[in-house]
């Protein structure tokens, strides 16, 4: 499967990503992670990235695209690879179409997880994420529940910031909506629904 997974911040891109990847052991690929990783180790990278992310802006589309044409000529990447956070404007779609083209790698689907903006405020304001491994999960969860690992709050999970993560995901990354329908690569499902529930019909969009 040769994925991209569209959707505002908050949507559950990555909840669903993780679903996807302990069942069917694709490659996940989620610039978010990467950039974070880059700041957490003060890399050139993470240095650029720091400002931007902790406002809620787009990182520059030329750092993402070098990122992301390394990243996909990986060897990991031959069994196929879901696309989280990327491509987030239009030029970085069109970048990502050459990469492919040159890979021989189509995509299969571009899935659009759709939830309206006001859950997405409360979700990610409430969101916690695992220091260990990486799951995702909610102020509810005390430790983590899969590792028992600490949890924490990403710098970008406040009010103010979430706001401007979604006016920039309105202006720059919606578009790519209708640039995916017009491939006839878009599906569609609603995300405001039990994670369970929205992963059925994920699977069943996709053909698993
Ligand atoms: P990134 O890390 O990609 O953040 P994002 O797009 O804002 O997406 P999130 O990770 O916040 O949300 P998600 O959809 O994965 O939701 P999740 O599953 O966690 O990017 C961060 C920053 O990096 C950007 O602002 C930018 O600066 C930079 N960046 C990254 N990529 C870039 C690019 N390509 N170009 C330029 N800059 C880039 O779920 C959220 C919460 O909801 C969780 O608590 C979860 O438990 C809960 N939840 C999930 N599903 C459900 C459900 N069905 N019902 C109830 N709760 C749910
Ligand atoms: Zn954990």
């Amino acid at each position: 499967m040769n994925i991209v997974l569209l959707g505002a911040p908050g949507a559950g891109k990555g909840t669903q990503a993780a679903k996807l990847v302990e069942e069917f052991a694709t490659p996940h690929i989620s610039t978010g992670d990467i950039l974070r990783a880059a700041v957490k180790n003060q890399t050139e990278l993470g240095k650029k990235a720091k400002g931007y992310m902790d406002a809620g802006d787009l990182v520059p589309d030329s750092l993402i695209i070098d990122l992301m044409d390394e990243r996909l000529r990986e060897p990991d990447c031959e069994k196929g690879f879901i696309l989280d956070g990327f491509p987030r404007t239009t030029a970085q779609a069109v970048a990502l179409d050459d990469m492919l083209v040159r890979l021989e790698r189509p995509l299969d689907a571009a899935l659009l997880v759709d939830v309206d903006p006001e859950v997405i405020i409360k979700r990610l304001t409430e969101r916690r994420c695992c220091k260990e491994c990486g799951y995702i999960g909610t102020a509810a969860d005390a430790t983590c529940p899969k590792c028992g690992g600490e949890m924490y709050q990403r710098d970008d999970d406040n009010e103010t910031t979430v706001r401007n993560r979604l006016d920039v995901y309105a202006k720059s990354t919606s578009p790519l909506i209708d640039y995916y329908k017009g491939k006839g690569l878009l599906k569609s499902v609603d995300g405001d629904r039990p994670v369970d529930t929205v992963y059925v019909d994920v699977k069943a969009l996709l053909g698993l």
